[in-house]
């Protein structure tokens, strides 16, 4: 008698799980969706938001504008500095206008520029 009453349990839940005929199947479509991990053109945020202070090479310093090819601040610095803007205030934040992993991409950039 136990035992029949779990299969009447465990059968309503089957049920109620919609193991009934009329749920429609749902198998995943094979369309892409969501879009594998988007690209970031470094370059092309560089040239479009950040050359007129920086220069192409980092080391025009409008604006007194950082030297990008002499600076030898962090990443987590750097990071700050686009997404809040610099301390003396003259640089744009730029946490309104690029997501974090943008901002993170730019201040990996920067970090190319450096001379050795
Ligand atoms: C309006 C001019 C201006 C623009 C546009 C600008 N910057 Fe700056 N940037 C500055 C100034 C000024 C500083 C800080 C100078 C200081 O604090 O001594 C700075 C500092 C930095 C720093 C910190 C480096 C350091 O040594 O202090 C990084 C990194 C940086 N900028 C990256 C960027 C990136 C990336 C962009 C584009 C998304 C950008 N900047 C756009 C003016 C600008």
């Amino acid at each position: 008698m136990q035992k029949f009453s779990l299969l009447f349990v465990l059968a309503l839940v089957v049920l109620a799980c919609g193991g009934g005929e009329d749920t429609p199947s749902e198998a995943p479509k094979v369309t892409k969706a969501e879009p594998a991990k988007k690209e970031i053109d470094v370059k092309k945020i560089w040239k479009v938001r950040c050359i007129a202070c920086h220069g192409l090479y980092g080391d025009m310093g409008t604006n007194g504008a950082a030297n990008l090819q002499e600076s030898t601040k962090d990443l987590e610095y750097r990071i700050n500095a686009i997404k809040n803007g610099s301390e003396n205030g003259v640089m744009t934040a730029f946490g309104d206008i690029l997501d974090d992993d943008e901002i993170k991409a730019m201040a990996e950039y920067t970090m190319t520029l450096k001379k050795e």
